[in-house]
């Protein structure tokens, strides 16, 4: 099989890593990808793209012959990516644009779960500032704000200060254009969810659901989960704390439900239902959907998986996910430590060297380096080009083992400024949650 995965991210990097170690993936290649995917053993490298334009996804699939394409991104799936793929005749892993709009718009996510009688947090959408204050009110603190439209992981604010509350809101209000790039011109409030956050990544072909292993993701930017909320600091599988039962538990209360209700709609969801849950003391409630593979938490899924990626994500874009076998997993655990650029979350500083990754050795069991923010300069050096930088993984019998490999090789990386969380895993060697 030949595999095209579009998007340059860490995520991307992973899916790359894994399709290259499945022995009926022929080649892979990634568009535009990043300088660590373009050195992956095992990879075809990667192609220049503009992931956001259907037409020319649809080209370079055409032009490499590739059987499959997996978009990892948001974006490109919410302007039509897999829609155009599919209408081409290529099997495309992930939704139409209509059902990405279970992560593109928190709204219709919200109507959705209703219809569907899936557990969330109550909420209101809202399109001016006095429902705003309304629902603050209605739902009190700590108050919960989120963009309607996709943000990159940065439109929602927790606060307890009802000023900074109504603040994000204004902002989020006044940005308007919809589609890929922005805000909607809503916002949506919730109640606040109390409970350990899980992430747990369903596979589908728009009937059939396949759980993979639930993975634990460190949202805010600094130690102790404090400062903002960013795209994922880091990532740990397994969760040792988790309830017995939590992977079934989602799959029959939310996943599969709001697949069916998809399906009904006539919009059905193929490709990747993330769903990003809160363990609450009143049971298990859905803090957001996303349409694609989170990233960091794909990278230590993936390490784990042992079933072929590539036979897996063909049959959920070709609709015969039924037929695969039980998933197989390693027994080892996995920790992934991103290295974030100076400023990351805010405005991050760019073009700094990065160094010392030749030092991460590359024998099995090793730690390894992913890219996400990476480019050559003009003199070929490896510098920073974006707020996550890399990952490196960590892999061990146990997740002390795996969290020690990680951290030995994010010691080894330098980035004048960077910053890394140094607490990835910690609590869970605790057998805690946080
Ligand atoms: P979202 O983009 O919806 O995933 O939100 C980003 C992060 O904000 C989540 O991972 C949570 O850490 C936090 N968050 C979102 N909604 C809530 C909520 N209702 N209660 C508590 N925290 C939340
Ligand atoms: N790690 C969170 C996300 O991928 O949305």
């Amino acid at each position: 099989m030949r595999v095209l995965v579009v998007g340059s991210g860490a995520r991307e990097h992973a899916l790359v890593r894994a399709l290259a170690a499945d022995e009926q993936v022929a080649r892979v290649w990634a568009a535009p990808g990043n300088p660590g995917i373009a050195a992956e053993p095992g990879a075809a490298g990667c192609r220049p793209l503009d992931p956001l334009d259907p037409a020319a996804v649809v080209a370079l699939a055409a032009e490499l012959d590739a059987e499959l394409v997996v978009v990892g991104p948001e974006a490109p799936l919410v302007a039509g990516v897999a829609d155009a793929v599919r209408q081409a005749g290529t099997a495309c892993f992930g939704p139409s644009a209509q059902a990405a709009r279970l992560e593109g718009s928190k709204a219709f996510a919200k109507e959705v779960m209703a219809a569907a009688g899936v557990p969330t947090a109550a909420a209101r959408a809202c399109t001016t500032t006095e429902q705003v204050a309304a629902a603050l009110e209605e739902f009190g603190a700590p108050h919960v704000v989120k963009d309607d439209g996709l943000a990159a992981g940065k439109g929602v604010v927790v606060t307890d200060d009802r000023a900074d509350a109504l603040a994000h809101a204004a902002a989020c209000l006044g940005r308007t254009g919809g589609g890929t790039g922005g805000g909607t011109g809503a916002v949506v409030v919730e109640e606040f969810l109390d409970g350990p956050e899980v992430s747990v990544f369903c596979l589908t072909d728009g009937r059939t659901v396949v759980p993979l292993a639930p993975a634990q993701d460190a949202k805010r930017a600094h130690d102790g989960d404090t400062g903002p909320n960013t795209g994922g600091m880091g990532a740990y599988s397994p969760l040792p704390w988790a309830p017995p039962g939590l992977v079934d538990e989602v799959v029959a209360r939310v996943a599969q439900p709001v697949v069916d209700e998809m399906d009904r709609r006539g919009a059905p969801f193929a490709g990747v239902l993330y769903c990003g849950l809160a363990l609450t003391s009143r049971g298990v409630r859905v803090v957001e959907f996303n349409a694609r593979f989170g990233d960091p938490e794909t990278q230590v899924v993936l390490a784990r998986l042992r079933t072929p990626l590539g036979g897996l994500l063909h049959a959920a874009a070709t609709g015969v996910l039924d037929d695969v076998p039980p998933l197989r997993w390693s027994r080892d655990a996995a920790v992934t430590v991103v290295v974030a650029a100076a400023g990351y979350p805010g405005r991050v500083r760019t073009g700094d060297p990065v160094t010392g990754l030749e030092a991460v050795p590359a024998a099995p069991g090793a730690p390894y380096a992913l890219h996400a923010g990476t480019a050559l300069d003009g003199a070929g050096r490896l510098v920073s080009a974006g707020g996550r930088v890399l990952s490196v993984v960590g892999t061990g019998p146990d997740l002390a083992a795996a969290r020690a490999a990680a951290y030995a090789g994010v010691a080894r990386v330098h980035l004048p400024g960077s910053h890394s969380r140094t607490d990835i895993a910690a609590a869970a060697l605790r057998g805690s949650s946080a």
